[in-house]
Parts: structure tokens; sequence; C-alpha cells
């Protein structure tokens, strides 16, 4: 595994492979691999000639009382997976490469409307510095495809947008969200958890099952599906931020007809802030 920082490095050693015909993917990571990410590095390496992993905790992503101090960091470890996981190059740029001239003189890139609902009402700052560092990360890297968990699954449909608003030539590939046997996502900020919200933090995964299995078999109403969960939540000991069902591709609110819908939500185990979904359909 190659490892590189500058800008020029990435393009000419993609461009030389790029050359012979060989196809190139991207998996951005902020790092603290877990086995989600090994599930998009695993597909890259399945489908691509040459698989590309990006590592960078992007500090414009991080609202100024959020956690880009103590956000975790492995980078022996992630390094060592990687190697494990068949990566063919590890970029890893310093600030001063991402954002030369500062983050507020940084071109920014923002989506409008998906970027403030549901998480972006609580995180406001968050989606701009996605989109503005994954805008930079394709631009560096010029990948065929690039891969996003559907983890987050609303910066996955945000990223699909920004790429069609932009007219961007790169392919984006959902995988599904790895859980673990209790049904808890695997995410970075689990770490956070004491051994007790540890217990508590799979209710999550189980409200919103709970709350598709109602709104299927016992009523179609979406305020009471959404408010089962949020009771659901609150009994098991989670603060409920939101919980909403959405329409999959566009994440709007469904209308009659529509049958591809996600349930989203967040809410707080002890202080630590986590995110869920589960995709499903509704009958004709
Ligand atoms: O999902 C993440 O880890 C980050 O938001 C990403 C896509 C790498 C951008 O910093």
């Amino acid at each position: 595994m190659k490892l590189v920082s500058g800008i020029e490095d990435v393009r000419d050693w993609v461009s030389s492979h790029r050359a012979r015909g060989a196809s190139v993917s991207l998996v951005p990571t902020m790092g603290n691999l877990h086995a989600g990410h090994r599930a998009l590095i695993r597909r890259a390496r399945a489908d691509n000639d040459i698989v590309v992993v990006s590592l960078y905790v992007n500090p414009f992503q991080f609202g100024p009382t959020e956690d880009l101090a103590t956000y975790p960091r492995t980078e022996a470890e992630d390094r060592a997976v990687m190697l494990e996981d068949g990566v063919d190059l590890l970029f890893m740029p310093a600030d001063k490469v991402m954002y030369p001239r500062g983050l507020e003189h940084q071109t920014r890139v923002e989506v409008p409307h998906l970027g403030s609902i549901l998480e972006g009402s609580s995180r406001p700052v968050f989606f701009r510095g996605v989109t503005t560092v994954v805008n930079r990360l394709l631009n560096i890297t010029q990948p065929d495809v690039a891969y996003f968990g559907k983890k987050d699954y609303q910066q996955m449909v945000i990223i699909k947008r920004m790429i069609s608003d932009l007219a961007m030539p790169v392919d984006i590939v959902g995988i599904d969200t790895v859980r673990d046997g209790d049904g808890l996502a695997l995410s970075s900020r689990n770490s956070y958890l004491t051994p007790a919200e540890r217990r508590i933090a799979p209710a999550l995964h189980r409200g919103l099952c709970r709350g598709i299995d109602r709104l299927k078999h016992a009523h179609p109403d979406l305020d009471r599906v959404e408010n089962g969960v949020v009771n659901d939540w609150t009994g098991a000991g989670i603060e409920p931020d939101y919980v909403s069902v959405r329409r999959r591709s566009d994440l709007e609110l469904p209308e009659v007809g529509d049958r591809d819908l996600v349930i989203l939500g967040a809410g707080y185990v002890g202080t630590t802030r986590l995110i869920d979904n589960v995709e499903f359909d509704v009958d004709p």
C-alpha cells in the first residue's frame, strides 16, 4: 500500500494506473476503521482494479461544540486494516493540503434544503462541511466510483444530489449498514458509550424496526408511528432528537403511492448522539 499526502502525488499515481485502463475507486473515511468501513473497502476491492482510501478528519464538518478534538484517531490500526483488506493507495492529507487558504476562505459546496432538514436542522454546518470535503476529495482522486455507508443515509443522498447537480463524472454506491449482533449500527462514536449506555443503545434500532412494523401492520398514520418510536426510545432511556419516515430518493415526506421509504432518527444515549435508519418498502 502506497501512502501519499499531496494532491499531485495522488493525481500522478492514479493517472498512471488509469493510463493502463484500470478502474479506480475511492472510499472516503475519517479513520477509526470498523467493520462498516471494511464492508466499503471490500466492496471497492471486489469491484475495481484500484482502491484508494482517504483518511482525513475534516474540521469543516464539525460544529463549534462538537467532538473534533476528541474524535477517535487510530492511524496505526487503520493502516494495518487497510493493508489486510488490499487497499492500494492511502491518501492522508494535512489541513493545509485540503484547505490551503484556511476554512474561512475555502470555497464551499452546499446542497440547499436537503442539507438543512433532519440531521441538518440539528447540525447546521455538518453537510456543508461534508459536501465541500467530498467534492475536493473526488476532484483530487478522480475515481470512477466512490463508496458510502447507508448508516449516514442523508449524507449518501446529499452526495448523490451534489454529483447530479454539479455533473460530476463519478458513480456513488451506497453500502448496507453493518450492525453488532444486538442490532446497534457500527459507528466510531459508539466508543464514547459507557458499558451501561452500550446496553441501552440497541433500543435505537429496535424502536425503528417496531415503527416499521406498526406502519405496515397496525396503522399507516406517520405521526402516530413516529411518536411510537419516540415513546419506545424514551422508555428505553434514549432522549430522542427526531424520528421521521421519508421517501428514500429525496428524503421528502412520502406521498400516496410512494413505496420506497426509510425511517430515520437520532437520539442521545447519555451525552452521545447516535443516528440510525432502516429502509423498507410498503405494499402497493
Ligand atoms: O462519513 C464520513 O466518515 C465523513 O463524513 C466523510 C464522508 C469521510 C467526509 O468527511
